[in-house]
């Protein structure tokens, strides 16, 4: 008697993109269609930012899991939770149902996704894992501003500034262009460094761009005076780029 052993569905890691459903890929428009089950980054089923991108696409027959990642503020291992998402994704795909993994932005660039494949190759190297590049958050910024990210012989910084909150002034210095991602906590001293190097028309921030609720500041102390959401960034650009 021979046993019959499904062999196991992929699982896909999707970026989505900043948040307007015309930046997803076609790719990942594809890989989504053939996908049985979603994941997405959030405590509920049915409702979360990178989830908010591609429910336009998702038929009826799809189940859709939030999957709670205990996002910790400061250094971490870059374990917290993500063990256990994958566990489940593995679990879906040894059934024979491709899964999908969704990730704002582009998931190799502070992507949750980039720690579910490094979890999923570590406790499931069975399971065939791909990886969708997504328009990152910074790309969008640079396209909606006008503002090269890098030109020519330029180093581009991209900074979680929560992260470097002390180094503000430091990186700034170096002078090339940054993009500061998690920009909305560290936003009172960014536009004190800035201010201090009469940089700040150098500057501006974005917040949930690609959503209809996208908010832009060319003046970003204007933004000191908002109530502002994790999905904010700000782009310095160099003294020398060309607009
Ligand atoms: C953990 S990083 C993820 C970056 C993402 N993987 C990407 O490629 O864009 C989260 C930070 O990205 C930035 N971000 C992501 N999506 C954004 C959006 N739609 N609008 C503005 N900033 C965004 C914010 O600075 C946020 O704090």
């Amino acid at each position: 008697m021979s046993l019959s052993v499904v062999p196991a569905a992929t699982v896909y890691i999707v970026g989505v993109g900043p948040g307007d459903p015309d930046l997803l890929t076609l790719r990942a428009v594809k890989v989504l269609e053939r996908c049985a089950v979603i994941f997405h980054p959030g405590p509920r089923n049915d409702s979360g930012f990178a989830l908010g991108v591609v429910v336009p696409l998702l038929r009826s027959d799809q189940v859709i899991r939030g999957a709670e990642l205990a996002m910790r503020r400061g250094p971490d291992d870059g374990t917290v939770g993500y063990e256990r998402v994958a566990q489940r994704l593995a679990h879906e795909a040894r059934q024979g149902r491709p899964v999908a993994f969704l990730t704002e932005g582009d998931p190799m660039l502070f992507g949750s996704g980039s720690y579910v494949a490094a979890q999923l190759r570590s406790i499931a190297p069975d399971v065939p894992v791909e990886i969708i590049p997504g328009v990152s958050a910074s790309s969008a910024a640079a396209a909606r501003l006008g503002w090269p990210l890098a030109q020519k012989d330029e180093i581009l910084t991209i900074c979680p500034g929560t992260y470097h909150s002390d180094e503000i002034g430091a990186i700034l210095d170096r002078g090339g262009p940054v993009c500061w991602f998690k920009a909305a906590a560290v936003l009172p001293r960014l536009v004190e460094e800035l201010r201090r190097r009469d940089g700040l028309n150098r500057a501006a921030l974005i917040e949930r761009i690609g959503h209809p609720d996208e908010r832009v500041f060319l003046d970003i102390s204007q933004a000191l005076l908002v109530d502002l959401s994790y999905f904010s960034l700000v782009l310095v650009r160099s003294h020398t780029q060309v607009l």
